[in-house]
């Protein structure tokens, strides 16, 4: 009965609004074997390329570099915070420009795979929400909310509205040829119960009744409503199913490698890695593969999530730069080849499976006209000789071997026959003559602070316009407590809900603690020196990045809530929560737009041997040229504590190289178990030491690099390094 009537719904729905999708004469549709353009089922594979995550100067390469390396669609998320800002205020513009990279990619004959979410996870701030969204009276976020959905619906048509009107789905004669609703919502409404079903149900309608004329999918969603396209993630999906058999078997996210966080090491996913799990799905039937990543890029401005590193490299196949990694991009390039070679045989027919030993299996697509095989060993560890139509064959371990005449092994997965390339990070230009501007802790009564009884929640107060916010107090101590005789400090803990904070007593950095992606709450507890009389406590509380993944945005917060006390006192220990305290929103630097040709003249920077080092709280500044040529530049910023750098009053990112990194870099043994043992680097070094600069923000010369530190850095460690690979 329950199955009798999904079908009918399906059925309905296809007619109500999707009789495009549905009728012969439509331009995208899909059976169980494909995604069909113009009558044609295709094999398609496909990359992400998030826009914002480059510059527009970058988009016609990297998309150029995407075709070359034999993809059909570039992928890509909608940034919802980055094109509205402010409620009903749009923004398009430069990295924001989605229409001009759609274009781009129709332009390079390439197919677009929009995602509009318009949650979007991505390691992105707020997952791609507007923080203005978290406080509309009543809003829950992500479930079947009233304010939520009016304003889900507005943007999601809002962008469905703009693509039409510039023709872009394949229907009016453009590139998109995919949508998506939401992301990832499956286990959210697993989670929710009831009213996530209900919204998956709204969301699903909603969408399809925009009548784009193309299919939606919805990604790890195995309820997904028909028509939509449930579709798998992850770093293996050659077991999945769709949960009709009249949809086709798609792979969203094939995780090219992993995302860099803040004190982390640096994930990397080998290239025969990735290329076995694509062919296993295709000799599984699948008939669309996303690389996510096939470019990460860079988390510029203040974008990244909460922890997540400026750098989205992703070890993806073009670098964060824009150039191929080798061998990956080469050894990726011609399992398509050899895919496009099969895909007559393989759209025609469903393969027969049969087994070649205890851990090697052979699937054969054979038509009237045409043969494809794939011989496949999944034995993690040994090689073995197998026997195939009356042929010998060895197969490695973990790989996939592909015969496009069901006889020739064209290729095989683990055999990466494209060399290696490594890429060095060279000087470039002399060092940096660098001038300083320390900004001091501010103190209650001055200007911009307002007081408050009881803590405040950050966000709340910022906005999220700023990672800084400012609680600041006076600690009065009498002469005669006990602690100035004894030297016995008294101990000052604070419990923060994150992520970041300095404490500053009267004006001197006095200790610093930090929360981490899986816990961005943190506890400062250390002994403070104070001296009889007044003292100034001031604590800068740091955003870094709003967290992307989680239940119920709504209920989100940071900075210091509280309790905060001072144990060691005469009379035993003070609960300062109940204190009066003042804030100050963001830094006095910030307020001057420090970072700008114009706000850097208001007020005096020192120079030459008066330049501060190692002390926080410090904003440099220097004057360099653009070095010749044409090869990426990045920021080496090893020496350097935390902070934010700017060029040419653009801000290319947070720095936080750290000593932090952590993990445990040992053999990567990935075969079969990638999935939790991720492969990793750089363990006991920097997390990020390099900082894309992005050339066309530079001009030939006099271009103007502002660093805002923290906590404490060496500047003359700081170099300008070209990448190649010479
Ligand atoms: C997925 C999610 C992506 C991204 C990815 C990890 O689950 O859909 O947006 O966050 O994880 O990089």
């Amino acid at each position: 009965m329950g199955l009798n009537l999904r079908g009918k719904a399906w059925i309905f729905l296809a007619i109500l609004c999707c009789s495009s999708i549905s009728s012969a004469k439509a331009a995208v549709s899909y059976d169980h074997k494909a995604v069909i353009i113009n009558g044609q089922r295709r094999i398609l594979l496909s990359g992400s390329i998030h826009y914002p995550r480059s510059t527009p100067e970058m988009w016609p390469d990297l998309i150029q570099k995407a075709k070359d390396g034999g993809l059909d669609v570039i992928q890509t998320y909608v940034f919802w915070n980055g094109h509205e800002p402010s409620p009903g205020k749009y923004y398009f513009e430069d990295r924001y420009d989605l229409v001009r990279f759609v274009k781009l990619v129709q332009q390079a004959g390439l197919y677009v795979h929009l995602r509009i979410g318009p949650y979007v996870c991505a390691e992105w701030n707020f997952g791609g929400f507007p923080v203005w969204l978290k406080y509309i009276p009543g809003i829950a976020f992500r479930t079947d909310n009233g304010p939520f959905k009016a304003a889900m619906q507005k943007f999601t048509e809002k962008i469905v509205g703009m693509m039409k009107a510039e023709k872009l789905f394949e229907t009016q004669g453009g590139p998109i040829i995919l949508s998506q609703i939401e992301n990832e919502y499956g286990p959210v409404e697993w989670e929710i119960g009831a009213p996530g079903k209900a919204y998956t149900k709204w969301a699903a309608e909603m969408a399809v009744g925009l009548s784009t004329g193309v299919p939606w999918i919805m990604c790890k969603q195995d309820d997904a409503p028909d028509p939509i396209i449930n579709t798998c993630n992850g770093f293996y999906c050659e077991g999945f199913k769709p949960n009709s058999d009249r949809k086709p078997k798609m792979w969203t996210e094939n995780w090219t490698g992993w995302f860099t966080e803040f004190g982390g090491a640096v994930p990397y996913r080998p290239a025969e890695d990735i290329a076995f799990s694509v062919a296993r799905f295709i000799q599984n039937g699948g008939s669309f593969v996303n690389y996510y990543m096939y470019h990460g890029g860079t988390n510029f401005d203040r974008t990244a999530g909460g922890f997540i590193a400026t750098s989205y490299d992703y070890d993806a196949p073009l670098d964060e730069y824009g150039l191929p990694r080798e061998p990956k991009w080469s050894h990726l390039k011609e399992l398509h080849k050899v895919i496009k070679l099969c895909e007559p045989a393989l759209v025609t027919v469903d393969p027969t499976v049969t087994s070649l030993g205890d851990n090697q299996e052979a699937h054969v697509f054979r038509s009237k006209s045409s043969c494809a095989a794939f011989l496949s060993n999944y034995d993690p560890s040994s090689a073995v000789k197998v026997t195939f139509g009356g042929f010998p064959y060895d197969l490695p371990p973990w790989s996939v071997s592909i015969l496009p005449d069901c006889k020739t092994v064209y290729y095989n997965t683990a055999q990466v026959r494209a060399p290696s390339v490594t890429m060095k990070m060279v000087p470039t230009g002399g060092p940096f003559s660098w001038e300083s501007y320390n900004e001091e802790s501010p103190s209650w009564n001055d200007d911009g602070t307002f007081a408050l009884d009881g803590f405040v929640e950050q966000i709340n107060m910022t906005r999220d316009s700023t990672d800084y916010l400012w609680y600041l107090t006076d600690i009065t101590i009498s002469p005669d407590e006990k602690f100035l005789k004894t030297g016995d400090d008294p101990l000052l803990t604070i419990w923060s809900a994150g992520h970041a904070l300095h404490v500053f007593v009267n004006g001197q950095l006095a200790g610093t603690a930090y929360g981490s992606l899986n816990n961005p709450k943190l506890t400062f507890s250390q002994k403070i020196k104070l001296h009889a009389g007044v003292n100034k406590l001031a604590l800068l509380s740091i955003a870094v990045g709003l967290p992307n993944v989680g239940l119920h945005y709504e209920t989100w917060n940071a900075g210091v809530l509280g309790p905060v006390s001072l144990k060691g006192v005469n009379s035993g220990t003070w609960d300062m929560s109940k204190w009066k305290w003042s804030y100050k929103v963001g830094l006095k630097g910030e307020a001057l737009s420090l970072h700008t040709v114009t706000g850097s003249s208001s007020v005096e920077w020192v120079e030459g041997s008066l330049v501060a080092k190692k002390q926080p709280l410090t904003w440099y500044k220097a004057s360099f040229d653009t070095p010749a040529g044409n090869e990426p530049l990045a920021l080496d910023m090893d020496t350097m504590g935390k902070g934010q750098i700017w060029i040419n009053g653009r801000n290319i990112g947070r720095h936080w190289p750290g000593n932090t990194a952590h993990g445990n870099c040992g053999r990567c043994s990935y075969a079969g178990t990638y999935t939790d043992k991720k492969c990793l680097s750089n363990c006991g070094e920097a997390s990020q030491r390099w900082y894309h600069v992005p050339r066309s923000w530079l001009k030939p010369s006099g271009n103007l690099l502002v660093v805002f530190e923290e906590w404490g850095g060496d500047p003359n460690g700081i170099t300008l390094v070209r990448r190649t690979s010479k």
